[in-house]
């Protein structure tokens, strides 16, 4: 008895089949009621009662394993016809598929985060669809003060309360009325700005904001968080500097400049031959600001940044163009096939 299991199994093990008639036509062999497993069934009857157990046991095995088979080869050919008879082929060969790659700004995006991460920020995002307190009066601009100008706002035409965000700066003061510090974060994002489209402008662009609010938080921790980015993303050999500027919601306020990654400083055209290029706005968070968003400023300080992903990302791949970012031209996107 155990012997005919045996073969029953190995035989069951090499079925195959061709189509769903074959696998039917197995199904009877073994499992319809005359099928060579239901023989072995009714020789149980026969077997010694101290025997019954063990060959019990191995008989239900057969069944079940034949059973799984079984279904397994049916699987194999479900729905084949009905894709046949639909024109599908399923025995071509498969057409060699190219894998996407990722944009070029998500690939950028995706280092700065890295590189601040390693610094300890965290990531945070905010609405695209904005009011003018996050956007403009939490962050110090005055109703009518001339530094709105200085970015060319799209507003809703039947609610000037409500705008499209020009920059990230708007996700700080959702944050610090949220949570409390200490805080160290970047804020990634989507802005918008009403601007002409050229090479070098765009009216939707990407932004990443930074961050950090604590107790004796200095300028020269900014300074030194740059300059850790700096050489982060465009190499070690990068130098920093910091011009004075003006924002509303930083006091002071600077700009930083890389020294130029085409020339190395010696004058290029990417460079305007000055041997440095602009990539970020930052300063030390304007007390009013921190005021404006219930945080004590004799008990906190901090700093804050905002640098354009489109910017950094043209000059490490050195891209002239900022439209190329929103052809979807597949033959500038498969360039930054392998990239992070
Ligand atoms: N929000 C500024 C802009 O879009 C960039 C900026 C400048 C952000 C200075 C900051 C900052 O956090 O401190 O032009």
């Amino acid at each position: 008895m155990n012997d005919k299991i045996q073969h029953l199994l190995d035989e069951i093990r090499k079925a195959s089949a061709l189509n769903a008639d074959e696998v039917e036509q197995i199904r009877l062999k073994f499992l319809s009621k005359k099928g060579l497993i239901s023989v072995l069934f009714d020789e149980f009857k026969t077997v010694p009662a101290e025997k019954k157990r063990e060959v019990g046991l191995l008989l239900n095995d057969l069944k079940s394993k034949a059973q799984e088979r079984i279904d397994e080869l049916k699987a194999r050919f479900d729905g084949v016809e009905e894709k046949a008879a639909a024109g599908l082929d399923l025995t071509r060969p498969v057409v060699n598929s190219q894998p996407g790659t990722r944009h070029p700004l998500s690939v950028v995006r995706n280092q700065i985060i890295d590189i601040f991460a390693r610094i300890g920020f965290t990531v945070a995002e905010g609405p695209e669809i904005e009011d003018d307190w996050h956007n403009f009066g939490a962050l110090n601009f005055a109703a009518d003060h001339p530094a709105r100008d200085m970015q060319d706002t799209f507003f809703i035409s039947t609610n000037p309360e409500i705008l499209l965000r020009t920059h990230t700066s708007s996700v700080q003061i959702r944050t610090m009325e949220e949570s409390s510090p200490p805080l160290r974060m970047i804020f990634p994002g989507r802005v918008f700005r009403n601007e002409a489209i050229s090479a070098r402008a765009h009216c939707i662009f990407h932004q990443v904001e930074g961050l950090y609010i604590a107790r004796n938080v200095s300028f020269a921790d900014l300074k030194q968080t740059l300059l850790y980015f700096a050489k982060e993303m465009f190499g070690e050999q990068t130098q920093i500097r910091l011009r004075p500027s003006y924002f509303p919601f930083t006091e002071p306020s600077g700009e930083m400049d890389v020294s130029c990654l085409i020339c190395g400083g010696k004058g290029c055209n990417i460079c305007k031959y000055s041997g440095w290029v602009e990539i970020l706005g930052c300063g030390m968070v304007n007390p009013a600001v921190l005021e404006n968003c219930g945080i004590d400023p004799d008990e906190y300080t901090g700093f804050a940044f905002g640098m354009g992903i489109e910017r950094i990302t043209m000059l490490k791949y050195q891209i002239k163009d900022l439209r190329l970012f929103f052809e979807n031209d597949v033959r500038f996107l498969k360039q930054f096939t392998g990239a992070l």
